[in-house]
């Protein structure tokens, strides 16, 4: 990136109004990095058309600039309870605002990402569709909502507003658009993609938590060796999988359907078998699937449960594929089993080693998922994979997701606090490889919490070895079920107010890494009480210095 637009063709004078020259401007929003990756490919799109794109972050863009806008497209996820990413959270805010100006000469297309199984599915998009509206604006096309697995509809999008924007916009000169080529280094990147994975190898997989553990959280180490592939610490990991097979089985076995009937999906042949461990989601349930289901089946009972929202929703919360085909068991056609359901997406896991220590390798720290329900033992389908049925030797495909909106900060000397119960702790284990291997002098300050000292002390001697070399200034414990009452790494964080405030002060970055539905909320609520209480400031402007902190990128969250 980095081409400036200065809307204005060669040989034009810049014109002073807003009304001046066209120009696309491509906003997103994202948390986990899918809006920017989808923005930069519609950018990829629309510069083979000729169109001069800008991408931004919402994080970085001035809502007062949009009434300069002539042609703007917004990229936008959403989150828990139909929140917006904290990258869009101002300009969501600011749209539905007094402030927010009347725009009746822009036009814009919205891309809203989500997930069909939750209640509030794609409601940031919505929300920026209705209220660019609201204002005045013309859309485009038709607001896109979109599932998972949404690459394939990405591109149709594309082409639709490509064609429209023909008449929209003048292609820029031949010599511009070649300044638009993504630099070297990003093609390297890409090497390696979702698409094109690379096939890595396991070369350890150990169980970290202790037998008596109520959790089964695992350390893992893949090998990439000669893939050139480079990572930073802040990256993830796409992960492919396959499924168990005795599931599949199961679900045939329900269905009426054979191990080798053919199937097709997306113009290619499968056996029945191959698709189901290779080419579908097994181990997640979604409305989709019941719908599709029901329509091939006819089956009244499951017809009189989709009737009734509250108690689908509870069936599905612990239900996967296996219980719904088990519990309404009937003879489908394996093309109509496969048609319903979703096709197998990757799982993205925060990386917890820095390859400035480990080179050629990456670690993980998986979450072994696994329940009772419906009386038998339910597995995660990546984490069932990557901790019970590969095994070290066996290849996996892999590839890096970037995440931009987490990162060690650039000046070495600049404090940094970090808050990762649980799993959470994976990428603070990378940013401390780093700081370590790079002797970045910056103090560091970390927060974990699990349930029990003696079963989940996560890398217990890796802390210990940083806090004795002086890398890690200060760590700050909270295992939650030591003790008759709950203590959590927020409560840490409130008994140590004083201090994390003067850190804030000194310059200090926060990050926060694990369990958004409730323990992201929570700290943060935490971190403005501390802010209140010891910056002697009232609730509005401790909110105004987190805000600040957002802004500045020296507040920062990888949040699941
Ligand atoms: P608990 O399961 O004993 O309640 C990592 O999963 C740790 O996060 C566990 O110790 C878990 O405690 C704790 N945890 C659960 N809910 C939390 C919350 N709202 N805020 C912070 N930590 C929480």
């Amino acid at each position: 990136g980095g081409v400036a637009s200065s809307g204005a063709q060669p040989g034009q004078a810049v014109a002073s109004t807003a009304a001046a020259q066209p120009k696309l401007t491509i906003l997103y929003g994202s948390q986990t990095g899918n809006s920017k990756s989808v923005a930069q490919t519609y950018k990829t799109a629309a510069s083979e058309q000729g169109f001069d794109a800008n991408v931004i972050s919402m994080a970085d863009y001035k809502p007062r600039q949009l009434k300069n806008e002539t042609h703007l497209v917004v990229i936008v996820s959403t989150h828990g309870e139909g929140d917006a990413p904290d990258d869009a959270i101002e300009l969501h805010e600011f749209l539905a605002s007094k402030k927010a100006p009347k725009v009746p000469n822009l036009k814009y297309a919205v891309v809203g990402l989500g997930d069909t199984s939750y209640e509030f599915f794609c409601q940031t998009g919505k929300d920026f569709d209705t209220r660019l509206c609201a204002l005045g604006a013309t859309a485009l096309v038709e607001r896109l909502d979109c599932d998972v697995d949404y690459d394939e509809a990405i591109a149709n999008w594309a082409v639709a507003l490509n064609n429209k924007l023909k008449d929209e916009l003048k292609p820029v000169e031949t010599t511009q658009v070649a300044n638009l080529t993504p630099a070297a280094n990003a093609v390297a990147e890409s090497l390696y993609n979702k698409k094109n994975p690379f096939a890595a190898t396991l070369s350890e997989s150990l169980k970290i938590t202790g037998r008596n553990s109520v959790k089964d959280i695992r350390h893992i180490e893949i090998s990439l060796e000669d893939s050139g592939i480079q990572y930073r610490p802040g990256d993830a990991l796409g992960v492919w999988f396959s499924n168990d097979e005795a599931l599949a089985g199961r679900i045939m076995t329900a269905t009426d359907t054979k191990a080798d009937d053919q199937v097709t999906i997306a113009d290619a042949n499968y056996s029945l078998l191959d698709a189901l461990v290779n080419k579908l989601e097994l181990t997640l349930s979604y409305p989709g699937f019941v719908k599709a289901y029901l329509a091939a089946t006819n089956d009244k009972e499951l017809a009189s449960l989709m009737e009734d929202k509250t108690a689908l929703r509870e069936f599905l919360s612990v239900s996967q594929i296996v219980d719904i085909v088990e519990k309404y068991p009937a003879k489908v056609s394996a093309q109509a089993l496969v048609d319903a359901m979703r096709p197998i997406t990757p799982r993205l896991y925060s990386i917890a080693s820095s390859q400035a220590e480990v080179e050629d390798e990456v670690h993980l720290t998986v979450a072994h998922v696994e329940y009772e329900a419906n009386g038998f033992t339910h597995q995660g389908g990546a984490s069932g994979f990557l901790s019970t049925r590969l095994e070290e030797g066996q290849n996996v495909n892999v590839y890096v997701e970037n995440n931009d909106n987490f990162r060690l900060p650039s000046d070495p000397n600049t404090p940094v606090i970090m808050i990762g119960p649980g799993t959470g702790i994976a990428p603070f284990r990378a940013f401390l490889q780093e700081r370590d291997a790079t002797e970045a002098e910056g103090k560091n300050w970390l927060f974990f919490g699990n349930p029990n000292f003696t079963q989940d002390f996560l890398y217990q001697t890796e802390w210990q070895g940083y806090l004795k070399s002086g890398l890690l200034s200060k760590i700050s414990l909270a295992f939650s079920r030591d003790q008759a009452e709950k203590i959590y790494v927020q409560d840490r964080l409130r008994e140590n107010g004083k201090e994390v405030f003067e850190w804030l002060e000194q310059g200090a970055h926060f990050y926060i890494c694990g369990d958004a539905l409730r323990m992201a909320k929570d700290v943060e609520s935490a971190l403005l009480e501390l802010v209140s209480v010891h910056g002697n400031k009232s609730e509005t402007e401790a909110k105004e210095y987190v805000t600040n902190l957002r802004k500045s990128k020296r507040y920062q969250k990888d949040v699941y």
